[in-house]
């Protein structure tokens, strides 16, 4: 897939991974649509439009205003993401706290559904042209991490969206895969305590976090390679949770 003249959707777009992917497509002559519930920070050079990706009402906007301006979509980036950690049951002098309901089902609602929601209408749009690549964004911690239930629940299932998209698109001249990065130095870990993300970045082998740009360039390369599909390109540092 070229990149020139590509309309491109990124979610998320307004700050940290897709906005430095958003800044990178559009210097490289994309179309860029950065969909975020805060647009305040999306990048000059693309066409910022709110959106809460797991609102269905919005993200059919959101493709509707996209199909309307340019006619096509070639490239989803399903970026959006949030954490909410916590352990299942915490137990500390005599108490025990439970996660609450509503967290897991914000972090389900937006990386679950909102992938869901966000890839349904690109496909939609993707087969009526000539094709298209979708990048679903999942994480390290895909293989289940302490404090993470909801986070590490949403992004196996973004995995497994990732793998049957690729078997039922396929046909359509459409590629689907993701990226599984490690801790990256964006605002969402911005939060961790200091104390805890140096523990982090003692285990992972490269002994660092990794840049945003780091992920925007294996994001890049699937977008590129045509013979790429169907697989979750982990980008870690080689840490294994
Ligand atoms: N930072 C990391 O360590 C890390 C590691 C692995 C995977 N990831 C994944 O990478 C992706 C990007 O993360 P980041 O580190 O850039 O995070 P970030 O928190 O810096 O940025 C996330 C962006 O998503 C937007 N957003 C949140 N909820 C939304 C919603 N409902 N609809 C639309 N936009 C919404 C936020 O406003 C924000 O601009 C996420 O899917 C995240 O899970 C991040």
């Amino acid at each position: 897939m070229d990149i020139e003249k590509a309309v491109c959707v990124i979610t998320g777009a307004g700050r940290g991974i897709g906005a430095v992917l958003a800044t990178r497509l559009a210097s490289q002559g994309a179309i860029v649509y950065a969909a975020d519930i805060d647009t305040s920070t999306c990048p000059d050079d693309t066409h910022p439009v709110t959106c809460d990706v797991s609102d269905e009402g919005a993200v059919a906007a959101l493709f509707a205003q996209v199909v309307a301006d340019q006619g096509r979509l070639d490239i989803l980036v399903n970026n959006a993401g949030i954490v909410r950690d916590g352990l299942l049951v915490k137990a500390r002098d005599g108490q025990l706290t439970k996660m609450p309901l509503a967290e897991f089902r914000q972090v389900i609602d937006v990386n679950v559904i909102g992938t869901f929601l966000c890839a349904r209408e690109a496909a939609a749009l993707m087969i009526r042209s000539d094709g298209g690549v979708i990048v679903n964004v999942s994480s390290v911690s895909r293989a289940g991490n302490v404090g993470q239930t909801n986070y590490s629940a949403s992004k196996a299932g973004v995995d497994a969206m990732t793998v049957t998209w690729s078997k039922e698109l396929s046909r359509h001249g459409i590629r689907v895969a993701a990226v599984a990065p490690g801790y990256t130095n964006t605002e969402m870990v911005a939060a961790v305590p200091e104390a805890i993300l140096d523990k982090i970045t003692a285990r992972v082998p490269l002994g660092r976090l990794a840049a945003a740009e780091e992920i925007v360039d294996a994001i890049e390369f699937i977008i590129g390679n045509d013979f790429f599909t169907g697989r979750v390109l982990e980008i870690d540092g080689g840490l294994r949770l």
